[in-house]
């Protein structure tokens, strides 16, 4: 019985590598042939883009800032004055609502899919200046802590995508995932010089963004912690 289980448990993994690696070589493939332009890097689905994307091709010379979860795309509309802006929304709902609100904004694009997973096929390395996350959904339920991704293992992952002097800013109104957050950052301070306080928005250029307002409303009070690659 244990060795069946175990035959199963290989086979699941072997065949989800392989998956994964025909998708990466998918993207790779795609690279020769994408025509860049601001408009095809815009509407292009996520999954169909080469890998990496040459952002530069697009970003104008300005810096990347890639915004995990932008919900009603506050950080995309207000900061792509100053970056190339890429957002990543999960939910459907979000996500056509604020790649409606963008459509002529020609630095911001926004996919849908899952940030984490699609980080490390999009981006060369020391590309990224800043990647912000912003109130992230806290998975608050005990059954479902495990699903929660702001972990070591993923900043130790993906500081090699971020420029030499890029940062992350994380914010959270949810002191039980602000305490797992600090467990997490403690251990990757010989990476990163880590800063932790209450969040502002102003303190980092960033906008009062839809659930900073819902949850000062609320009165709430908010953490922030920001990671300074080192
Ligand atoms: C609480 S909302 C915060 C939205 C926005 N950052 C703000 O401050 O108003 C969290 C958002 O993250 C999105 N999200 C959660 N996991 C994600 C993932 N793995 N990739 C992309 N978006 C994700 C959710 O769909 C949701 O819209």
């Amino acid at each position: 019985m244990i060795f069946l289980s175990s035959v199963k448990y290989f086979r699941h993994k072997v065949k989800k590598f392989f998956s994964g690696l025909l998708y990466s070589l998918r993207g790779k493939m795609r690279a020769i042939s994408f025509h860049y332009s601001p408009e095809m890097v815009k509407k292009t689905d996520v999954h169909d883009l080469p890998f990496p994307v040459a952002w530069e091709k697009v970003a104008d010379g300005k810096p990347l800032l890639i915004d995990i979860g932008s919900g009603h795309g506050e950080v995309l509309w207000f900061l792509s004055n100053k970056f190339y802006c890429v957002g990543f929304e999960i939910k459907s709902r979000f996500y056509r609502f604020t790649f409606a609100k963008l459509s002529k904004k020609l630095s911001a694009v926004l996919y849908k899919g899952d940030a984490y997973k699609m980080i490390p096929h999009l981006f060369k390395e020391k590309t990224i200046q800043r990647i912000t996350v912003l109130f992230p959904d806290p998975w608050h339920k005990k059954r479902h802590q495990k699903r929660r991704p702001l972990t070591t293992e993923w900043m130790k992952s993906v500081k090699k995508f971020l420029k030499d002097d890029g940062d992350i800013i994380i914010a959270t109104d949810w002191q039980d995932y602000a305490d797992f957050i600090a467990i997490q950052v403690d251990k990757v301070s010989d990476e990163y010089d880590v800063s932790i306080g209450e969040y502002i928005p102003e303190k980092f250029g960033l906008p009062e963004t839809h659930y900073y307002k819902k949850w000062v409303r609320q009165h709430r009070s908010f953490t922030y912690f920001h990671l300074k690659k080192k």
